[in-house]
């Protein structure tokens, strides 16, 4: 194991700066303290002990814990919260994207990922998007996985019909439900900026034309009507029925590439999560085409060679080893990975041998630049929606779902008559084949378009065991920064020692390979005084930038008990139990 308090040089450091570090520390923790109560005060750490659902929403968690009451288990719970996100969450919850859903069955039992992740259309191919600069509109949508994966889901493992599991969606949908400050003016921008949609102005504007405002009612009959059907004629109605023709008609009015035939085509799968070890914890995450999972366990296997106990989590030696460790996983995950079933995915990248070699080449004190880290990658010039929610039941079944439109509400286009949003996650794909740029586009082979392929994902639902038993549930938003969040959230809880408010809280970094920068959320935090100016001077470019980074809503277990955080970073969301 290499430890770089052993070294004179860090040793020497630490003597030196111990003094007005000791001075600096009474005033972080002061500020610290002060900062974790008021984030608590906004969101508090919630407990029970039969079960639990946190979201970024309140009624959808209220929707996942009555399921929960009422006799359904975990998967019941994500089916039927996942659906009331679709209505009282349009910018990320849906029927019209995809993602991944980790489950974990139950004490002695493997967990297993639910994959619905998009796919190309038939038609598409790798230069299908090689002039198209447009992120949003018909042709970046991706034939969508939601309901595929969630009657899957369902289908393994569920207890209760799908029918009662769709209807209280069906209610929220047709009766309304009261909307906060941060939907209103989420609205309001994007009717403002969505002019050429017009279905979606139709559908998202106020009935009077007037701005839309906290506690105004949104209600929505077409996508009643579509989760009506869904109710009653289930998941084929969306591949195989009436709304796979009016999918298919929105196409041919507004120039896209999704025909019956890919919707008919399209399957979910089960696949075997990818399984990493972090100091004596199980942690699992989903397998490609996601990035997460590998990422994560990356990251987890290079910070496993060094002491990280030996210094505080906001020290620069610890943040330069995580940079160091995740710039790494990023350049793997660019050079690597992508729809396997096209892409021939190396398995070393998540072997200990391999984490010991990264590890090896990592200076102490001195930052790799991104370009050598894979010099056979040609760089040419250059010329943000998700949510994530959590669950445990009371027989500690758990889920972890991670689900996406891709960006804020997708691709805006609303399927005309169906009242719900298509995803673009057609921009997950790398567009422009051999260009990769130091802005950070990625050009590299394993994720071209090809007809009916899976475009990366970097969504990481993340199941925690120790010892057999659950110990985190844990994910995050926020495209290619949530390997990062999910890392922070699981480090903060395995290696810091923090609960599940404050691992939830705590303020994230990000590195991702190229752009060659790392940016800390709240650089302004006092833990990060001296720290950023170190890691400048060992050749970091470190952004300080304002913003959140992700909204990870999660569920630590500890003897039993039940503590979830609902991520106050977007809305307050809610922590649902019982
Ligand atoms: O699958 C992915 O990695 C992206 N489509 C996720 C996008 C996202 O998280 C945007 N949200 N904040």
């Amino acid at each position: 194991m290499m430890n770089w308090t052993r070294t004179a040089d860090a040793q020497s450091r630490s003597r030196g700066t111990m003094t007005r570090c000791f001075t600096a520390l009474i005033g972080c923790w002061i500020a610290f303290f002060v900062s974790v109560a008021r984030a608590a005060e906004k969101a508090p750490l919630v407990e029970g002990r039969q079960g639990m659902v946190v979201s970024v929403n309140p009624e959808a968690s209220d929707v996942g814990l009555e399921i929960l009451k009422s006799g359904g288990n975990a998967v019941d719970a994500t089916v039927a919260t996942a659906l009331a996100l679709a209505v009282t969450f349009p910018e990320a919850g849906n029927i019209g994207g995809g993602g991944f859903s980790m489950i974990y069955p139950g004490l002695g039992r493997e967990p297993v990922c639910v994959e619905y992740r998009e796919t190309a259309p038939a038609v598409c191919q790798a230069d299908t998007f090689l002039k198209m600069t447009a992120q949003t509109g018909s042709k970046t949508a991706g034939v969508p996985g939601t309901v595929r994966g969630l009657a899957l889901a369902h289908a393994k493992f569920g207890t209760k019909p799908w029918r009662e599991l769709v209807l209280p969606a069906v209610k929220l949908a047709r009766a309304g439900f009261l909307i906060d400050a941060v939907l209103a003016s989420g609205l309001n921008s994007m009717n403002r900026s969505s002019k050429e949609f017009a279905e979606f102005v139709r559908v998202y504007s106020k009935p009077d034309g007037r701005d839309w405002k906290a506690g105004d009612r949104l209600v929505q009959p077409d996508l009643a009507a579509t989760l009506q059907r869904l109710a009653d004629e289930g998941p084929d109605a969306f591949y195989k029925g009436h709304i796979a023709q009016q999918i298919v008609d929105e196409m041919r009015a507004s120039g896209g590439f999704i025909t019956l035939d890919d919707l008919a085509n399209y399957q979910a799968q089960v696949r075997a999560p990818i399984h990493g070890t972090y100091r004596g914890y199980d942690v699992y995450g989903p397998p490609p085409p996601s990035s997460g999972g590998t990422v994560v366990v990356e990251v987890l296997n290079i910070l496993e060679q060094f002491d990280l106990s030996k210094s505080d989590r906001y020290s620069p030696e610890t943040l330069h080893l995580i940079v160091e460790a995740t710039k790494r996983a990023y350049c793997d995950r660019a050079k690597y990975i992508g729809d396997p079933a096209f892409t021939e995915i190396p398995p070393h990248l998540v072997s200990k041998d391999y984490a010991k070699k990264l590890a090896a080449g990592i200076k102490l004190d001195r930052a790799t630049p991104s370009e050598q880290l894979a010099p056979e990658i040609e760089l040419t010039p250059e010329g943000e929606s998700t949510t994530h929610f959590s669950f445990v039941d009371k027989n500690g079944m758990a889920v972890s779902n991670t689900y996406t439109l891709q960006n804020s509400y997708g691709s805006r286009v609303v399927v005309r008559g169906a009242g719900f949003l298509l995803n673009n996650e057609m921009t997950d794909f790398n567009w422009r084949p051999g260009k990769t740029t130091r802005a950070g586009r990625i050009g590299t082979a394993a994720n071209l378009v090809a007809p009916g392929k899976r475009m990366l994902s970097s969504q990481s639902p993340t199941l925690v065991l120790k010892a057999g038993k659950l110990a985190l549930v844990t994910g995050s938003p926020g495209g290619r920064t949530i390997p990062n969040t999910v890392s922070s959230v699981v480090l903060g809880v395995t290696e810091f020692g923090l609960d599940v408010r404050a691992a939830v809280d705590a303020p994230r970094w990000h590195h991702q390979w190229f752009p060659d920068r790392v940016s800390f959320e709240r650089a302004d935090d006092p833990r990060y005084a001296e720290s950023l100016q170190k890691l400048r001077m060992w050749g970091h470019d470190v952004a300080t930038k304002g913003g959140t980074q992700g909204d990870a809503h999660s569920i630590i277990v500890k003897d039993g008990l039940l503590q979830g955080a609902a991520d106050a970073r977007r809305t307050v969301g809610k922590a649902a139990v019982y």
